[in-house]
């Protein structure tokens, strides 16, 4: 049988609390269905190291993570000890980009059982992808300050597109749009106001349209988008979109399927030449750590995503539908998010015994 090298990082504040209801998910779910998981859990990644070490990662991280057969991390990010660029652009954004893990898959999907704040909508009429391109865009270490301290004082950061970058992520957003039974492509831009990059990336999205002819192809610009994502879900199937965009897309999105808390991403490596990782759209949430009420659902699905990847659909769909069948029996396990009285691990819980069967 398979046994999978799973490369745990928790990170900080409720990274640590909804970590361990996900890897109780996914020894779960590998009991269940008859393979293994081999888990190896790193401190690194988190705010304590970095006081520990003065930097985020250990000088050999590279080496160390590329073995394992996927990342499942929880959120990094306690800004009261080290500023946000600094935790982040030493931890996550260093994994994404050295394990090329060029597309951010991120699921919304309105779950049963969940009231959507969006009036009159129910499960179905929210189901989409945001397609998050994860390795460039406005994310770019491209530009500086200068005349600091001066009343010249300027800065500049680049935004940077390259052709097999873009490419390569409206590829990957096409052919899953394909799979899909709408096949039906948005892109965000902003060639209106963002006149160099962003009428760049329209122009590659209607060359790689037209090697997708099934495929129905719109785009909006990101303002109108947001509006729209907020009046019409049910117009989307597969959203594409620049790092920034996508970044904002996707919580956006969930945000109108009830809570933030449930959502998944998967940082995926197409080419399989680096493991990519696995973990909840959202952040350490220094306003609710350490009470045990963070909703786990977005790090049990990012576990399903994980399987999926992996090549275990049977288990990742066990475990999707766990969460579908826990959210629509509600009641007492559900977190607060959810309009419950529940625990982190309560819910995990019960999510796991469904699983179990
Ligand atoms: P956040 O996602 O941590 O929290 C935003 C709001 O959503 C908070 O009110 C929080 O309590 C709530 N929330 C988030 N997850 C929840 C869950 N599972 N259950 C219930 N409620 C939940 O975003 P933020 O406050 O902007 O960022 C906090 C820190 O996390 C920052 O350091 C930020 O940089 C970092 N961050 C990290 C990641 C990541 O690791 N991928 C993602 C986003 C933010
Ligand atoms: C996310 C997060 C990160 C991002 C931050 C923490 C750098 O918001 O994963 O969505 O912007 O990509
Ligand atoms: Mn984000």
């Amino acid at each position: 049988t398979n046994t999978y090298r799973i490369a745990a990082i928790a990170g900080d504040g409720i990274g640590k609390e909804v970590m361990p209801e996900g890897l109780r998910a996914l020894r779960t779910a590998a009991d269940r269905y008859g393979f293994g998981v081999e888990v190896t859990e790193f401190d690194y990644a988190s705010a304590d190291y970095y006081l520990e070490h003065g930097q985020m990662l250990p000088d050999g991280w590279f080496e160390e993570l590329r073995g394992f057969d996927a990342i499942f991390f929880g959120a990094v990010g306690w800004p009261d000890v080290v500023p946000d660029h600094v935790s982040l652009w030493g931890s996550l954004l260093q994994f994404r980009r050295h394990f090329d893990q060029y597309v951010n898959l991120r699921p919304v999907r309105l779950l049963p059982g969940i009231t959507s704040p969006l009036a009159g909508r129910k499960p179905g009429d929210v189901d989409f992808y945001v397609v998050r391109e994860n390795t460039e865009g406005e994310y770019s270490s491209v530009g500086g300050r200068m005349f600091e301290g001066t009343d010249r004082e300027t800065v500049i950061q680049d935004t940077v597109m390259t052709r097999t970058g873009v490419d390569r992520i409206l590829k990957y957003a096409f052919e899953l749009a394909r799979k899909r039974e709408k096949k039906h492509l948005t892109s965000a831009t902003k060639s209106n106001g963002i006149s160099i990059t962003m009428p760049y990336w329209d122009e590659r999205v209607e060359a790689m349209a037209a090697g997708y002819e099934d495929v129905r192809t719109d785009k909006f610009h990101i303002d109108i988008l947001c509006a729209n994502f907020v009046l019409h879900p049910d117009w989307f199937d597969v959203v594409v979109a620049s790092n920034l965009f996508g970044d904002i897309l996707s919580d956006l999105g969930p945000a109108c399927t009830g809570t933030i808390g449930v959502a998944p991403s998967g940082n995926i490596n197409p080419d399989r030449t680096f493991p990519s990782l696995f973990e909840p759209v959202h952040g350490s949430a220094p306003d609710i750590a350490g009470k045990g009420i963070a909703n786990p659902v977005g790090q049990i699905w990012s576990a399903s995503m994980m399987l999926e990847h992996l090549g275990e659909p049977e288990a990742a769909a066990a475990i999707l539908s766990a969460i579908e069948s826990v959210l629509a029996a509600g009641g007492d396990t559900l977190t607060r998010d959810l309009g419950g009285t529940g625990t982190t691990a309560s819910l995990g819980e019960a999510i796991a015994s469904t699983i179990r069967g």
